[in-house]
């Protein structure tokens, strides 16, 4: 057996059997801050990383480290409280190594979040953006051999976040009056902050929020045929002023992200109860 798939199902059959055979319906994955929707889950498993055959240390601020198994609006899910990134050192097949666990748990859905910084010069600060799309500036976790037990060589990435949720999504916001931004993603290496000239382009190239994380768990997902649905809480707004007294800083994106936790944790809530 491939030694990469013999890993997955070695922290997979961990997991199967801590959490009593059970199949979890739907996979969350908590960004930096956003770790507050782990609490909300009646949980009957919670598993630090570290007790996880194969699993990452996860290094980054604001991240737990603990894989949650329970209930959430009514459905069985599993969750990551806190994710591994490619800028913590790790190789590709590690930062997305959960989420083909997940996959082989049986997870029918996937749910995504992160802290972004906000291009799009309408966007603030806590606001919460569904993500339609993205870009990609990672290396791409599925190059080499290819996974076929998981997936074809060359998955499609045309509707890579399920158009179905993000209507739903909207339509709960409105419902609930959560106000929600849509836009597009762009997933870069970090662990610098972006200079201004960078800002420039990748607003030239149509993004509206930038991160450090999301979308190779995206990717991977992706080949695994489970539908994604993404959110952003845009935790600070890029700079484009070299002068500015306002600098990045990590601890702030933290602060808040843990502000806006609430309104995503409801929204995500909402939208599981759906399915
Ligand atoms: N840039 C990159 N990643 C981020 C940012 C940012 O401004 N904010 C939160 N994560």
């Amino acid at each position: 057996m491939d030694s990469r798939v013999k890993k997955i199902r070695e922290a997979a059959e961990f997991i199967r059997e801590a959490i009593g055979g059970k199949t979890p319906e739907v996979g969350i994955v908590l960004g930096s801050g956003l770790g507050k929707l782990g609490d909300a889950i009646e949980a009957e498993a919670v598993i630090p990383y570290a007790k996880i055959p194969h699993f990452a240390k996860s290094t980054a601020i604001g991240h737990k480290g603990n894989f949650i198994f329970g209930k959430l609006a009514g459905k069985e899910v599993c969750a990551m409280q806190g994710r591994f990134h490619y800028y913590e050192g790790y190789p590709m097949e590690q930062v997305t190594l959960p989420i083909r666990v997940m996959a082989a748990l049986g997870i029918k859905a996937l749910f995504v979040s992160n802290a972004a910084g906000g291009l799009n010069q309408d966007f603030s600060v806590g606001d919460l953006m569904i993500i339609c799309d993205h870009i990609n500036l990672l290396p791409n976790p599925l190059i080499g051999p290819n996974f076929a037990e998981f997936g074809e060589r060359f998955p499609d990435m045309t509707a890579a976040y399920d158009r179905g949720l993000i209507e739903k999504a909207e339509k709960i916001a409105k419902k609930v009056r959560i106000p929600v931004r849509k836009g597009i993603y762009l997933g870069n290496t970090g662990p610098s902050y972006e200079t201004p000239a960078e800002v420039r382009f990748y607003r030239m190239i149509g993004a509206d929020a930038v991160g450090m994380s999301t979308v190779p768990e995206v990717l991977v997902a992706r080949h695994c045929g489970i539908p994604v649905f993404g959110m952003s809480v845009i935790t600070n707004v890029s700079n484009i002023d070299t002068a500015s007294a306002t600098l990045n800083d990590g601890d702030d994106v933290v602060r808040a992200a843990d502000a806006a936790a609430d309104r995503m944790c409801r929204l995500f809530q909402k939208l599981i109860e759906t399915l």
